[in-house]
């Protein structure tokens, strides 16, 4: 796959072992084109990537480790590569309602949803991003870390004000299920999917 190394070795570097997913298993959800990696790159220089998961029959798709490469951040290419996966779904999904993802803390700020995490959730509410209100998010955790909590958020792609509980739990067990190959009644999934309320509001960040 042309460029997949480059990604790699970008991801590699901007995500820490027990926030990553395996690269294997990367390799093998883009094989089996569950997943689909998007890169950025001028020439033959891969500058960032993104990788996107649509579940059709579950009308979402999920946006997963997305970075740019540190020599080139803040100059607009996030942007960009966001601008244009969000395009791409568009058009070629309509039928997907949201495009979902999870933000963490920096390693030296887990749970706390410090400074790195605020200045990731403004980076994605500029480009329309909304916060899943009261949705107790936690992803699974690999390694000897446990479970870590993270916000949930989505790009409403058909102007969405709310989501229903059950559409979110089905999309956070196929999560689970497709890209941590954890299964539904795994404990962590468990322990918030019953907290999440009835109704979602998709809201805005706030300074
Ligand atoms: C988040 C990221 C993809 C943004 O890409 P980018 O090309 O730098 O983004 P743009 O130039 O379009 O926009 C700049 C904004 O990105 C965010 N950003 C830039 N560098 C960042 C960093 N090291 N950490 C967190 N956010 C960063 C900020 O919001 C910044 O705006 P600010 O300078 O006003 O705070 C990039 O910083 C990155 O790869 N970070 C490390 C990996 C990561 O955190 N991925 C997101 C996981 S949820």
């Amino acid at each position: 796959m042309k460029g997949f190394q480059e990604c790699i070795q970008i991801y590699r570097k901007a995500f820490f072992e027990s926030d990553s997913v395996s690269v294997p298993r990367i390799e093998e959800l883009v094989r089996r084109d569950q997943g689909k990696l998007f890169s950025f790159s001028r020439g033959e220089e891969v500058f960032g990537f993104a990788l996107v998961y649509i579940f059709r029959t579950a009308s979402f798709a999920w946006l997963d480790y997305f970075a740019i490469h540190e020599s080139v951040r803040g100059q607009g290419l996030g942007t960009d590569l966001l601008k244009r996966i969000l395009l791409w779904l568009k058009e070629s999904s309509p039928t997907v309602q949201v495009l979902l993802f999870e933000v963490g803390d920096d390693e030296n700020e887990i749970g706390t949803f410090g400074k790195g995490w605020l200045r990731r959730v403004r980076f994605y509410s500029r480009v329309g991003a909304r916060i899943l209100e009261g949705v107790p998010y936690l992803f699974p955790g690999y390694g000897e870390k446990g479970p870590i909590p993270m916000a949930l958020l989505a790009f409403p792609l058909q102007s969405q004000t709310t989501l229903q509980k059950g559409f979110v739990e089905r999309a956070i067990t196929e999560i689970y299920n497709t890209v941590h190959l954890r299964k539904s009644d795994d404990s962590v999934l468990n322990s918030f999917l019953n907290r999440i309320p009835a109704e979602i509001k998709l809201s805005a960040l706030t300074p």
